[in-house]
């Protein structure tokens, strides 16, 4: 059963240069218990769909709209903030924000962070505020000495297990995670992945995974959607996006990841990401595609139906390029 469905989502930002069109028409469903991972390049609008989800919007907001169903709540875009507090954020959806282990509060030990937020946010009384940050903590794996600790006492790794614990205080049914190892070694990596596989099974969640790192993606995805200035270009099961990827951006990064067992060149996409307040006409990505052509770059190709899988493809020559 579907528990996040977006349709048509819209956010865009003013700025100097005119609207910066972050996120621009963005549709996809999430069932109940599956993971769906959010690929993309720096800059594609990735972190921008996650505020949009949890609506933690900025001053500079020149468009929002579409809608966003979760869980018999209604459409989150037009909810108003009282029900947005006290329904649907950290209860329904939580988030951890990109880079949010390095954003933990120098001055206050690991405990009274986590009790003060909640006092804060969710009026808990301190004794309750206390034991459900020893339990946040529990949650990750972390021991309770950890709790009188500060987060320059901690390592990174440790730091991104708060982080985790923080969002999980109030059971919620969604994560949203941007980019959730992003700043660790690979070891860590891997031990943050094991530990977001554990807790998924434990308090049966769903997750919105946000990465760049298409590798991260397999270990963790049912699906996959791949974004491109704005847009999801490419959407399907993970097996069918890495085994038999159709848009040629999602071919090409696929192809850009070097591999060290197989005896493969990896090929690399010319030219930059465009500029989200000018895109280019047509398909977005033509002026980096090697099979684009007139129809390319005046037509946008909207995402169509392939096989019987639910993958869906924007491209007017997917299945026959590449
Ligand atoms: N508040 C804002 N005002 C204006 N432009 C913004 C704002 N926030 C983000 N942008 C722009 O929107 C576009 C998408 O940014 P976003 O942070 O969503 O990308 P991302 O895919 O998360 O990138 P990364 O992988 O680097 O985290 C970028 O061009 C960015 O410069
Ligand atoms: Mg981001």
């Amino acid at each position: 059963m579907a528990l996040l469905t977006v349709k048509d989502l819209h956010l865009h930002y003013r700025t100097s240069r005119g609207p910066v069109r972050a996120v621009d028409g963005v549709s996809f469903s999430l069932d109940e218990g599956e993971t769906l991972a959010i690929v993309g390049e720096s800059g594609c609008g990735k972190s921008s769909l996650a505020y949009s989800i949890i609506k933690i919007l900025p001053r500079n907001v020149h468009r929002y709209d579409g809608s966003i169903l979760f869980n018999n709540v209604g459409n989150l875009v037009t909810l108003d903030e009282e029900s947005m507090r006290t329904r649907v954020r950290w209860r329904g959806i939580a988030i951890v924000f990109q880079g949010a282990m390095n954003a933990l509060n120098p001055v206050l030990r690991v405990g009274s962070q986590i009790s003060e937020t909640l006092m804060l946010h969710l009026n808990l009384s301190k004794e309750e505020a206390v034991e459900r940050a020893k339990r946040a903590l529990e949650d990750v794996g972390l021991p309770p000495y950890v709790i009188d600790r500060y987060p320059h006492e901690l390592s990174g790794g440790m730091k991104q297990r708060v982080v985790i614990g923080m969002a999980l205080v109030m059971r919620p049914k969604l994560v949203i995670l941007d980019e959730p190892t992003s700043a660790l070694d690979v070891m860590t990596q891997a031990n943050i992945i094991n530990l977001l596989k554990r807790l998924k099974k434990e308090l049966s969640l769903s997750y919105l995974f946000i990465t760049h790192d298409l590798a991260l993606a397999s270990e963790l995805a049912d699906r996959v959607a791949i974004m491109y200035a704005g847009r999801i270009v490419e959407i399907g099961s993970a097996d069918d996006i890495f085994n038999n990827p159709l848009h040629p951006y999602t071919q090409r990064l696929l192809r850009s990841v070097p591999l060290l067992r197989v005896d493969r060149e990896p090929i690399f996409i010319p030219g930059a990401p465009p500029d989200l307040a000018s895109p280019p006409s047509g398909c977005r990505f033509h002026p980096r595609c090697p099979f684009a052509n007139e129809k390319c770059s005046t037509e946008e190709p909207l995402l169509r139906v392939f096989g019987d899988n639910n993958r869906l493809v924007a491209c007017h020559y997917a299945g026959e390029v590449g």
